[in-house]
């Protein structure tokens, strides 16, 4: 990729994605309904897209976590829950749903604390896997994309919590000068079509 920014995945290629993996999900679990787990803000975009491509009668819970503010790595994934799930777990059929598995270790220090809440199962749903940055070694049961080890917003992603509502995937090169790339290249695509998402 030699811009500053650039699509990774489009809309049409993510809808078709999320498809497929609504449709295993809903073969694999057609006995079992399942949970849905989606941690607060990034997985909510792929989590609703993702819900209505399942045709089981599911459920949907949240939670929301804090790295105390430095990132997986410096923390070792240890992260705070800010708001915990509404309902017990326990011998329920649970599939977190995320955004992105990057070091993986906010993930793994997750599971091992939902594991010990006693669901019957326990597996993982992720839109991007960026394989390359993998710290814990973490079993993807549904992955959507390999995602390559750049810095990626929209759908979910953001960057300073924007462009999130972007409906598709821009990677970008240099993490540090995100929002400029970002908004350099959303102001080139209105440019050219005359229109475009605000954000
Ligand atoms: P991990 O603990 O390193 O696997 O990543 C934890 C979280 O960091 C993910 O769930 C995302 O919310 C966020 N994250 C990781 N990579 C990116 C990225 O490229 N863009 C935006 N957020 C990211
Ligand atoms: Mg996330």
């Amino acid at each position: 990729m030699s811009e500053a920014a650039a699509i990774l995945f489009g809309e049409e290629e993510i809808r078709r994605r999320v498809r497929e993996l609504g449709e295993a999900i809903t073969r694999d679990y057609a006995d079992h309904p399942p949970v849905l787990i989606t941690m607060l803000k990034g997985g909510v975009v792929f989590l609703a897209d993702l819900i209505r491509c399942i045709d089981l009668p599911l459920r949907v819970d949240f939670m929301s976590i804090s790295s105390y503010g430095r990132g997986s790595e410096a923390t070792g994934g240890v992260v705070r829950i800010l708001k915990d799930l509404d309902h017990d777990i326990g011998n329920d059929h649970v599939l977190i749903v995320e955004d992105i598995v990057d070091t993986g270790l906010t993930l793994s220090y997750l599971m091992t604390a939902l594991q010990a809440r006693n669901p019957a199962s326990l597996h993982i749903c992720a839109l991007l896997d960026k394989s390359a940055r993998r710290i814990t070694p973490l079993h993807i049961r549904y992955r959507g994309f390999e995602c390559p080890d750049q810095f990626v917003v929209g759908y979910g992603l953001d960057d300073q919590e924007r462009y999130r509502n972007l409906p598709f995937i821009l990677g970008v090169q240099d993490p540090a000068t995100a929002s400029a790339a970002v908004d350099a290249y959303l102001a080139g695509m209105m440019m050219q079509s005359g229109t475009g998402p605000s954000t």
